[in-house]
């Protein structure tokens, strides 16, 4: 399987515009997203969200995850997953969690058995993406870590809802999209929010 050209130049093109976000627009932005999330009944109802630590000038979803610590909402972070290629774990975060640098810089936590959480176990899987449209596609940094993670729980219905979290200067008009993408059920930016999923 190989990536179409044109999504490497899309995803440069966007990098950079959100890249360009000055410290104000990136905190405006951030507090913005977790404002839109706390007055959502199926975020606030939530008993375990998948989140992300911010990297590359991705909306920093600090505020979002210490809301959810000081509430009854459990947080997950991702963790690339030892054996299997480009794959994701999701273990359990607490403010006190041990933290590592992965092999792209961005910290995860340490990897223990007893805090890998299940992909069924999450309500709702907070997703950062390079680039969007308003279909609900996702266009990721370009190692499909989401895709193969996500790819066997398409169809299960237990599965947590896709929620794509972008700035919205990653908004495009059409992407370009391939077989194995994941799409999303929800898209969130600081003022809007798209959603494709029929329930709640
Ligand atoms: N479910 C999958 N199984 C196997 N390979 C996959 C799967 N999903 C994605 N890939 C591979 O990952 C690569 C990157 O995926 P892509 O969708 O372009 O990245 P991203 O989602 O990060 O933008 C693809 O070229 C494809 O070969
Ligand atoms: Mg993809």
């Amino acid at each position: 399987m190989t990536d179409s050209p044109g999504r490497g130049k899309l995803r440069q093109e966007l990098r950079k515009a959100r890249n360009r976000l000055t410290s104000e627009e990136q905190r405006i932005a951030s507090s913005m997203l977790a404002e839109q999330l706390k007055s959502l009944s199926w975020f606030t109802g939530a008993r375990r969200i998948g989140a992300y630590l911010a990297n590359d000038g991705e909306p920093d979803l600090s505020e979002v995850i210490a809301y959810c610590q000081s509430s009854d909402i459990a947080v997950s972070l991702p963790v690339l997953h030892p054996i299997t290629h480009k794959h994701l774990l999701f273990l359990d975060y607490h403010a006190n969690t041990p933290m590592r640098l992965n092999r792209f810089n961005i910290a995860e936590p340490h990897l223990a058995a007893q805090s890998i959480r299940l992909m069924d176990e999450h309500d709702i899987m907070l997703m950062p993406l390079v680039g969007f449209d308003a279909a609900g596609n996702r266009l990721g940094m370009g190692g499909g870590f989401y895709d193969r993670t996500l790819a066997h729980y398409r169809e299960n219905p237990r599965r947590p809802r896709l929620a794509g979290i972008a700035h919205s200067c990653q908004q495009v008009d059409e992407l370009p999209v391939a077989p194995w993408d994941v799409p999303c059920d929800i898209i969130i930016t600081p003022d809007k929010i798209w959603q494709f999923d029929k329930s709640a």
